[in-house]
């Protein structure tokens, strides 16, 4: 049996996946994970949204089933995520007359949340993703206005780690969020983990998503990233890492001209060498990066196909759409 991604870097960090069901039910992407990694965190099935559609229904199923699979094979599981702006139930902001609720409503709605979904997987799940990207994309400004901060303030940040830890003292909790080596965003999100540091919130490390490209970030603005974070004690993950072929703007809706479907020689190339580059800097960080986690498994299916535009095929990943390790993957355990 010939060496994973896990069994070189065993003495660094673990390296971990995102999957959903569909990947574990395929023999040939659940006999690639067993292979590959030593972490999974389930790309969907613990959102609020799917986990908790209704007030009073939770829907298990799916969270279970991967669960269920990383104890069956002795897979540590990341717990993604507890409270975010997005893929949460409208139930969750509104009363039953349409009005949204107050404060101490949603409070009291994240707390039974938080209780019930940590409590259920205790002793399962090692770490959680407990605030998800509370930070504005707006360089001018500090937290999203999301109906979370409408309602709550910023309290809610601090509330949701309280609760966490109360339900799970064990668990290893994270702020998580994205663009985080970009020098603005780096300060923004710097700013809010003092202050939940200064505040003594049971908050033990910071996710760096990591959803990067062929040119970003450079060498130099992530290992200032990783200096900067851990300096505040905190241990840093990289939570949800790929590299887009094609430059990141958020709010890009349209193809631009001249960009093209097709993964050249050249882009594969690039890729290659930005993925050596930033394994580089994780190895040499190895005392505070806990952890590496790729966000799906292979360029056969990425969130990117859809996200920002639909329709137009990335390949982000180390492995291609048959499952075959790329340049990239011998450029990452080669050293
Ligand atoms: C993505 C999933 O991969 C998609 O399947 C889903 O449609 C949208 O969410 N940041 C996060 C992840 O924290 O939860 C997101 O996952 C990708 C961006």
């Amino acid at each position: 049996p010939t060496k994973g991604l896990k069994d070189y870097y065993s003495k660094y960090f673990p390296i971990g996946v995102a999957v959903s069901p569909y990947n574990i039910k395929d023999p040939k992407e659940s006999a690639l994970i067993l292979k590959e990694f030593n972490s999974i965190t389930p790309e969907n099935a613990m959102k609020m949204g799917p986990i908790h559609p209704e007030e009073n229904r939770y829907n298990w199923r799916d969270a279970d089933s991967i669960v269920a699979f990383a104890q069956a094979h002795n897979i540590r599981v990341r717990g993604h995520n507890l409270c975010w702006h997005e893929q949460t139930p409208k139930w969750l902001f509104y009363d039953q007359q349409g009005n949204l609720v107050t404060k101490e409503v949603l409070l009291k709605r994240l707390k039974d949340h938080i209780y019930t979904v940590v409590n259920r997987y205790k002793g399962k799940i090692y770490a959680w993703d407990v605030v998800n990207e509370a930070i504005d994309d707006d360089s001018t400004k500090f937290l999203r206005n999301s109906l979370w901060y409408k309602i709550c303030g910023e309290d809610f940040i601090f509330k949701a780690f309280q609760y966490a830890h109360e339900a799970d003292p064990k668990a290893v909790l994270f702020y998580n969020d994205y663009n985080t080596e970009r020098p603005e965003k780096r300060e923004r999100v710097y700013k809010l983990l003092k202050k939940l540091v200064d505040a003594k919130v049971p908050i033990n490390a910071v996710g760096l998503q990591a959803h990067w490209s062929l040119d970003e970030p450079t060498q130099k603005d992530l290992i200032a990233t990783i200096e900067r974070f851990s300096s505040l004690g905190l241990k840093v993950q990289i939570t949800e890492l790929d590299m887009s072929v094609y430059p990141w703007e958020k709010n890009r809706r349209d193809k631009r001209e001249g960009e093209s479907d097709t993964y050249t020689p050249e882009a594969e190339e690039k890729q290659a060498d930005q993925y050596a580059m930033v394994f580089k800097v994780f190895r040499q960080y190895k005392s505070v990066i806990s952890g590496v986690t790729f966000w799906n498994i292979s360029d056969k299916h990425t969130w990117l196909d859809e996200y920002p535009v639909k329709g137009r095929k990335n390949y982000p990943l180390l492995f291609d759409q048959n499952l075959q390790p790329k340049k990239a993957y011998q450029s990452v355990v080669s050293f």
